[in-house]
């Protein structure tokens, strides 16, 4: 299985903070924005990732998570040119997708909650099967998002971009995971009314042929989109606090690569000592004391 993080776009929505950077490199709370869509993919036990940016920001990601050893992944690189739609991702992805099954996530979306490891590699196995999974989360506003229409039994009836008179309030969060040949079928896709190839089409192909999941994100999860000044400080509060009441640090990708075995005790350490002035750096001596876990 491989991930794909989509870290473009133009960033007009934060104007001024992301004139001169991309968004998903700003802090939430004590780390890089893109830290949090890592880490899930992460957990879903995924290591091959592809990090697409616009092409003048590719060297900050570069500098940043390098070739992603300190994480122990194996990272690669690619540049979408301009924003024409999420679903280009996985036409840019196609070489690094190949034969496999693929997770897309979008680069300012984080996810939170105890079971959520659990979810993922349930989604993992569907796309084995053939099947794509999106995840929905209860929202009050559901016209700014994709939206997913479902059954008593949450079998997914309908999925519609942003609608002017929603038929759920299931908002279809950034996290996508497809079987193999989603490069084919994201081809299949035709740029919307604003010229986007939109990733709800590309999901609405999968509905049409009976293979489109839904797992939902109840209550013990939270979802954020931080594309808003109020959302990126709604979410840095949310990560203080459990932080600070936990003294421990979420959404680590030192920490899930070490229980996932991709890093060595030595390996956690060096970056341990790199960041020991600080809390974060502290939270990963802590784990050292402790060892894996079994
Ligand atoms: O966050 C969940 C929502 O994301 C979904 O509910 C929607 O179905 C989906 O279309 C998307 O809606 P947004 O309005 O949030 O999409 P936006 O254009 O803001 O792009 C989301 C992120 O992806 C943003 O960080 C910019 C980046 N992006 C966007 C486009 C269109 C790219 O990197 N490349 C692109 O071509």
């Amino acid at each position: 299985m491989k991930g794909i993080v989509l870290a473009g776009g133009s960033g007009t929505r934060l104007y001024p903070i992301t004139e001169a950077t991309s968004k998903q490199i700003i802090p939430v709370y004590d780390k890089p924005m893109i830290y949090y869509p890592l880490s899930v993919l992460m957990q879903a036990g995924i290591r091959d990732i592809l990090i697409i940016t616009t092409p003048e920001d590719q060297i900050n990601f570069k500098r940043l998570l390098e070739d992603g050893h300190k994480f122990g992944l194996n990272l690669e690189y690619t540049v979408q040119p301009s924003p024409d739609g999420l679903a280009q991702a996985l036409l840019l992805g196609r070489d690094f997708i190949g034969d496999d099954c693929c997770a897309l996530i979008l680069g300012d979306n984080i996810f939170y909650g105890s079971g959520l490891e659990k979810k993922l590699k349930q989604a993992v196995i569907n796309a084995e099967k053939g099947l794509t999974t999106i995840f929905g989360y209860q929202v009050k506003d559901p016209e700014r998002f994709g939206i997913m229409e479902l059954d008593i039994n949450n079998n997914v009836l309908g999925v519609e971009e942003k609608p002017e008179h929603p038929k759920s309030d299931y908002a279809i969060t950034g996290l996508y995971f497809y079987p193999k040949g989603v490069s084919d079928m994201a081809s299949r896709v035709k740029p919307s009314a604003r010229g986007e190839l939109e990733i709800t089409d590309l999901n609405r192909l999968y509905l049409e042929e009976s293979k489109l999941k839904a797992c939902l994100l109840g209550l013990g999860y939270s979802w954020f989109d931080t594309g808003t000044f109020d959302s990126l400080l709604d979410a840095a509060n949310m990560i203080k606090s459990i932080q600070n009441n936990r003294d421990s640090v979420i959404c680590c990708p030192e920490v899930i690569a070490y229980h996932n075995n991709w890093l060595t005790d030595k390996e956690l350490e060096d970056r341990a000592i790199l960041l020991q002035k600080n809390a974060y750096g502290k939270y990963l001596f802590k784990v050292l004391k402790k060892g894996k876990k079994k």
